[in-house]
């Protein structure tokens, strides 16, 4: 039996896909515990490549699950069309199924994300795939569920007591608004396509680990950008860190036996907000390649130009505070193979001294980062397969990272796919 809990330990986009869809291998259930489709998770394996926004990144396990958990808020055409798209590709879905509780991202809330940021007055730079919307009514108790799905005379009732809440809130906005009867369609649809996948949850998830089955809770986007923990306001509206794995699925935490960071060599950011890091824009570009490439550096889900900086080891030690790493997953090393020197932020300077905590973002676009200069190794890492014959300097990069962290680097890619990867 084991219980993994795998996340990001920078500003999303680590590589959790990747690092995924490898581990799924020794698991017989894949969950995904959090967010919605803001996220997109690469894999690349002998299935084909995909980007994949709602779907666990276990999918490809052949006669394993994948669970859309309770934590997450559901776009029901979004998930139906990234289902109907991997089935395109030879991928079976038939071991998908969804929470009873995880709620419904309805078309109204991508609405209300796009009026918020045309506006220009949140400056958040969110997806626009109505995320913050769809939880802030999950917490003021003004969503729908999946499990509103099975019962559709009920369904209509929650459908007419929210609609007017929503509908004010869009005409305050200046959108459309949206009829009962466009929504009821809609959900007469999604119960005709996705109710035989709708399970109730928790003892799904804990039969599943009594029974001393393997599962690994797949997180969205990383550490910095958590509601509570993150760069408020800059962040997204769910806690992509360890813990909520078990809050999401209703299992205790003491059961969690293993928590992986999955971290990259360097640091990416999409959306406004502090990046203390952040390299000039020759630098990045420079890093990012031209977009021709699975692994440049271009959103998975947007398709935005990232924001690119150098390691900032700060950020990945507070990753591991909160989240109580057990091992880290390294991914991206080989994009480093080039340079002469590579330069890591140790820490940061506040008002003229070091700090040793995180600051919130209204100081963290203050700080000044200390940077050490590391020799780079300027050999290709790409066919390496085995941590003693990684170039001494990559390795004494890993190093600098497992002492910052305190936590070893258990995984390390050297590659897009699945295959690219040494396990130390
Ligand atoms: P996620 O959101 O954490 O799943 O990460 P994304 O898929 O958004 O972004 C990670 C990017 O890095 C994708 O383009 C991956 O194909 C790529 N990638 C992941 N691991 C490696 C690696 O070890 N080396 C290289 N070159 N690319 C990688
Ligand atoms: P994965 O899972 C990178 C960012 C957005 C914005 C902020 C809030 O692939 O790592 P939201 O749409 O969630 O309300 O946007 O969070 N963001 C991501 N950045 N990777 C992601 O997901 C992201 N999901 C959201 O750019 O700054
Ligand atoms: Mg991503």
């Amino acid at each position: 039996m084991s219980v993994t809990v795998l996340v990001g330990a920078q500003y999303g986009d680590e590589g959790k896909g990747k690092i995924v869809d490898f581990l799924s291998e020794q698991m017989d259930m894949v969950v995904r515990f959090q967010g919605g489709d803001n996220a997109g998770h690469t894999v690349v394996n002998e299935q084909g490549s995909f980007k994949l926004h709602l779907v666990p990144c276990g999918i490809f396990k052949k006669g394993g699950k994948a669970f859309v958990g309770t934590g997450m808020v559901v776009n029901p055409d979004e998930l139906l069309r990234e289902l109907a798209e991997i089935e395109s590709q030879g991928v079976g879905t038939s071991g998908l199924f969804i929470s009873s509780r995880a709620v419904i991202l309805m078309p109204y809330h991508i609405e209300l994300d796009n009026l918020s940021e045309k506006s220009g007055r949140t400056n958040i730079g969110t997806t626009k795939r109505g995320i913050g919307y769809a939880y802030a009514d999950k917490a003021r108790r003004n969503a729908l569920r999946f499990e509103d799905l099975l019962d559709l005379s009920y369904c209509e009732k929650r459908i007419r007591a929210v609609m007017p809440t929503v509908n004010a809130e869009l005409a305050a906005k200046g959108g459309r608004e949206f009829a009962v009867e466009e929504i009821l369609d809609k959900a007469k649809f999604w119960a005709e396509k996705l109710a035989h996948r709708i399970v109730e949850p928790v003892s799904f998830v804990n039969q599943a680990i009594d029974e001393g089955k393997n599962l690994l809770f797949e997180g969205q986007l990383g550490a910095m950008k958590d509601i509570d923990l993150g760069i408020y306001p800059y962040v997204t509206s769910s806690n992509p860190v360890a813990a909520y794995a078990a809050v999401s699925a209703g299992f205790p935490v003491r059961k969690i036996t293993e928590i992986v960071g999955v971290m990259k060599a360097f640091s990416s950011a999409v959306g406004d907000g502090p990046f203390p890091t952040e390299m000039d824009p020759t630098t990045a570009d420079g890093f990012r390649g031209k977009g021709d490439q699975i692994d440049d550096e271009f959103g998975a889900r947007t398709g935005r130009a990232r924001r690119l900086g150098w390691l900032d080891l700060p950020v990945v030690r507070y990753a591991a505070i909160i989240n109580g790493f057990t091992s880290i997953a390294l991914c991206k090393i080989d994009k480093l193979d080039t340079y002469d020197e590579i330069k890591v932020c140790t820490a940061y300077k506040l008002d003229g001294k070091v700090i040793d905590y995180m600051p919130s973002a209204k100081d963290l676009y203050r700080v000044e980062p200390v940077y050490v200069t590391m020799k780079g190794w300027k050999t290709s890492t790409r066919e390496v397969r085995e941590y003693k014959n990684l170039p001494e300097n990559a390795k004494k990069y890993i190093e600098l990272i497992e002492s910052a962290a305190g936590v070893p680097v258990r995984y390390i890619g050297v590659g897009p796919a699945r295959n690219e990867i040494i396990v130390k």
